[in-house]
């Protein structure tokens, strides 16, 4: 018999043996029987759990990270075992596709808060070249390089992703429809439009008082806030993909709630909600709906959809479970029903204009709700207004001895990314309208030619994590 045959008939009775006692067909098997079997269970068992893990390679800009991106990240690390997130740095993005409306270390801090990436490198080339391609495999054990099914050129008009893809290493995802980073800068530049007529109007109202005016604009500008270039449609599916189905507190775990618009999701609210979990054992986040979020904001905001902001704090790691649509305020009931022990609120805009309107609305709602006669609860919901007759959203937190604050940082690059707020990030492309328009009408086009030539070939990958 040769040795290989020999081999053969071995691992035959080998497995024949481990299927009868997997079936439970051996219960005592006596000595050197039992001393074999339990060896190749042993084998199996460590050869299953030593299999090497599959290191995925996904590169990108991600500038202005929205939930296009997480879901991209998500469906990439669905590939493999391990997703390694290749950064690439702003002269690069500027060379390549334009000016990035982030700083590397702010574009940084939101994908390292992505909980389906495992590791980050920096500075690598927008270009897949072969060099790169095989110190991705030999210097960081990359098995395969991931991208969306979008088209991705480099300035020559080649495709950046031909060396991967003829060394078979390439795999492609689908892309997310009805977001990308241009579209959400098309979005900020309306909104900072938006913002100078609303400061124009202020100054006129201070001249003339032409009330009419005013409210005229405010319709003109809300029915153009959401575009027909709004194009994602949320479901439940991806819901469940990005919250993992949400999770429940385990009995004795310290419930922190943090809250806010979480509009353009950026790196000052990955610091906020790192810092509000530390300060118990489980997250809860509330998103606020679009009219909470909008207050003292103006029609143009907020930039992003109540769906679009929530999947963009879902795919955040330090998070446990969202409410999609919170109140601005934080109520009794809230804090009752999800046993909420801390509130953290996200900190408060410093370019923030106070909304007159709201908060005349406010103070007449909580005398139209109080109950006549002097309860505990009214008590404390009239101590959670402030002198100035405005709603603490806060406020009820603060009378409960509930609240703590994150310190508010500078947003003038001072404090690093952390500092980020999305008013900057408005006044940042307000700032550089030409440059971001400009840039923007480029890709327009070629997002144009994606929807028009998109086939529905690429199935998306649906493992959650
Ligand atoms: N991506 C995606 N869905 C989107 C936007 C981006 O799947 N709506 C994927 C891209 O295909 C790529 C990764 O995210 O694999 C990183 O994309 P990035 O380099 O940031 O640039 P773009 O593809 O141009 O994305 P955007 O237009 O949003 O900047």
């Amino acid at each position: 018999m040769s040795r290989s045959r020999g081999g053969e008939l071995r691992l035959a009775a080998t497995l024949a043996a481990m299927t009868a006692v997997a079936a439970g067909a051996v219960v005592a098997a006596p000595g050197r029987v039992a001393a074999l079997l339990e060896a190749s269970a042993r084998a199996l068992r460590s050869r299953r759990t030593k299999r090497k893990p599959v290191r995925v390679y996904m590169d990108g800009c991600f500038d202005l990270a929205h939930f296009g991106h997480a879901n991209a990240l998500r469906q990439a690390k669905a590939c493999g075992d391990t997703l390694v997130v290749g950064l690439i740095p702003d002269a690069e993005v500027l060379r390549c596709k334009g000016p990035p409306v982030l700083r590397e270390a702010e574009r940084r801090a939101v994908i390292a808060s992505v909980k389906w990436v495992d590791e980050i490198i920096e500075n690598v080339p927008y270009d897949l070249t072969p060099e790169f391609c095989e110190t991705l495999y030999s210097k960081h054990g990359i098995d395969f390089i991931v991208h969306g099914d979008d088209p991705c050129l480099l300035p020559d008009g080649t495709d950046a992703y031909d060396a991967p893809k003829r060394a078979g290493r390439f795999r492609m995802i689908k892309r997310t429809e009805g977001v990308s980073t241009t579209d959400i800068v098309n979005r900020v530049l309306r909104a900072a439009a938006s913002d100078e007529r609303r400061e124009k109007k202020k100054t006129k109202r201070d001249d003339t008082s032409d009330d009419d005016d005013v409210a005229a604009d405010d319709d003109a500008t809300t029915s153009s806030r959401h575009s027909p270039q709004n194009r994602f449609l949320a479901t439940t599916r991806r819901i469940a993909q990005f919250s993992g189905g949400g999770r429940a507190p385990q009995p004795g775990q310290r419930v922190v709630y943090a809250h806010g618009a979480f509009d353009l999701f950026n790196a000052g609210h990955v610091r906020l909600l790192r810092e509000a979990k530390k300060m118990g054992d489980f997250l809860l986040v509330g998103v606020h709906d679009d009219q909470a979020a909008r207050r003292g904001r103006g029609a143009a905001y907020p930039v992003l959809a109540l769906q679009e902001r929530a999947l963009g704090v879902m795919a955040c790691r330090h998070v446990d479970d969202v409410i999609v649509g919170a109140p601005g305020e934080v109520t009794r009931d809230l804090i009752a029903t999800f046993d909420v022990q801390t509130v953290v609120a996200e900190r408060e805009d410093e370019n923030r204009t106070t909304d007159d309107e709201f908060q005349a609305n406010a103070a007449s709602r909580l005398l139209d709700d109080a109950p006549a006669g002097p309860t505990r609860e009214t008590d404390d919901e009239t101590r959670s207004m402030s002198h100035a007759g405005s709603r603490d959203p806060n406020g009820l937190a603060k009378t409960l001895g509930l609240f703590r604050e994150v310190p508010r940082l500078s947003s003038h690059g001072a404090s690093g990314a952390d500092g980020l707020t999305s008013s900057e990030i408005v006044r940042r492309v307000a700032a550089a309208r030409a440059a971001y328009e400009a840039r923007n009408a480029r890709k327009n086009q070629s997002e144009a030619r994606y929807y028009e030539q998109k086939s529905n070939r690429t199935i998306e990958l649906a493992r959650e994590t």
